[in-house]
């Protein structure tokens, strides 16, 4: 924690030189703010504007957009928070709840430059979480409106549903079963393997799909490098800035941007990102981030990672017992991770490719 901490300060300050401290005090917050779903304090919102300018703006950039002065070149890039739109918040879709985005702060999410926040005081954390709720609702487009993107400001839009795992239908004396019923729905009914890596041989693919599709034969051919993540486009973008360059090209409208794929997103010349979906055997980098243990598994099978293209499962016919089952398999492919069985199992995997 400390560590983060001082490379919070340590990049803050390389960033005052780079900006010439051009940092003006903003006006403080005198009036509650009312959103959708309450109303905001402003003398919270004073404080959590300082506590963010403190701790978070380092990386999520001084507007919320992402583009702080050590956000170049994070892989992943730091939450645009402009668009209210969370990847961990559990919700499938809706506002996130301050529970979920507490819990994000304080967990952080492995693997990333989102440390966990362990030593910051509940009480200002809460002030943060108040404060991030003004950075989108104040998103404008170009004629300085409220956006409908910037979707806590649209009037009817609501809390999303929370995910919560209930009880464990398995418990620990079924947990075999769980993960093998996991394995069938995994590689059968949900095609996993459409974006993240298969864990099984082709001909047990086909038998899982036919076991979890009511005895039907699998008529769909496999995708190349079935043995490996596919990487996909997210609905995420990060401001293009040029090498050296402090800020990202500002701009009105896409044709002020120049690049294969580059648009103009709260007026700065942005691209979408590409997230590489884990491969849960492999790979220390690219972990798991939003936890590992079963409750969080479900959490992340139910409801998805809004914007990344992982759906939500919960949503997609796959029912509560299943949803645990897959939440049993995942945990059991992690507990191989990085070891000689794991790398044993890819070998004979792709040795039938
Ligand atoms: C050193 C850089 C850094 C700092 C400082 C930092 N973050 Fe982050 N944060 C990130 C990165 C990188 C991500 C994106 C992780 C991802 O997409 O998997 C992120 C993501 C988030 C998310 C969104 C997660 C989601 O579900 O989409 C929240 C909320 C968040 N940070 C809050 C904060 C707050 C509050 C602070 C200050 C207390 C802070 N961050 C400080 C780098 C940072
Ligand atoms: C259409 C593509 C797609 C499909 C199908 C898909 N996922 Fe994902 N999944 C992703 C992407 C992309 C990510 C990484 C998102 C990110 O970190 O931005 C991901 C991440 C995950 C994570 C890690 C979350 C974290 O905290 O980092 C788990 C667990 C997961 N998926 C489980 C599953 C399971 C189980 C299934 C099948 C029931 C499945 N996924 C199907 C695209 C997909």
């Amino acid at each position: 924690m400390i560590r983060s901490l001082f490379l919070v300060l340590f990049l803050s300050s390389i960033a005052l030189v780079i900006t010439g401290c051009q940092y003006e005090e903003p006006d403080p917050f005198t009036e509650p703010i009312s959103i959708v779903g309450g109303s905001l304090d402003p003398d919270q919102l004073n404080r959590g504007r300082e506590a963010y300018v403190l701790y978070c703006y380092a990386c999520h950039g001084m507007e919320g957009d992402g583009d702080g002065p050590a956000a170049y070149g994070l892989r992943p890039a730091p939450r645009d928070f402009r668009t209210g739109m969370y990847k961990f918040a559990g919700v499938a879709e809706g506002m996130a709840h301050d529970e979920d985005i507490k819990r994000i702060i304080k967990d952080g999410l492995n693997g990333t430059a989102m440390l966990p926040w362990e030593d910051i005081p509940d009480a200002q954390i809460d002030d943060i979480i108040q404060y991030l709720k003004v950075l989108s609702y104040y998103a404008e487009d170009e004629d300085g409106e409220i956006d409908a993107a910037g979707w806590r400001a649209v009037e009817d839009n609501e809390l999303g549903e929370r995910a919560v795992a209930g009880d464990d239908p398995w418990g620990a004396s079924q947990a075999s079963e769980a993960i093998k019923r996991g394995e069938a729905v995994y590689h059968g009914q949900a095609n996993c393997q459409q974006c993240h890596a298969a864990y099984i041989t082709k001909p047990e693919i086909k038998a899982a799909y036919k076991a979890t599709n009511n005895g039907k034969e699998m008529t769909a051919e496999f995708r190349a490098d079935l043995y490996e993540p596919l990487i996909q486009l997210s609905e995420y973008t990060v401001p293009v800035r040029e090498p050296l360059q402090y800020k990202a090209a500002t701009c009105e409208e896409d044709e002020d941007c120049s690049g294969e794929g580059n648009m103009c997103v709260y007026g700065k010349c942005s691209r979408k990102l590409k997230v590489l979906p884990p491969d849960f055997t492999f790979n220390e980098l690219r972990s798991v981030r939003d936890g590992t243990e079963l409750q969080d598994l479900y959490r992340i099978v139910a409801h998805g990672i809004q914007g990344s293209g992982m759906p939500a499962w919960k949503l997609q016919g796959i029912g509560d017992k299943d949803l645990w089952a897959l939440s049993y398999y995942v945990h059991s492919l992690s507990k191989l991770k990085d070891t000689g069985s794991a790398l044993e199992l890819k070998k004979r995997l792709k040795a039938q490719e």
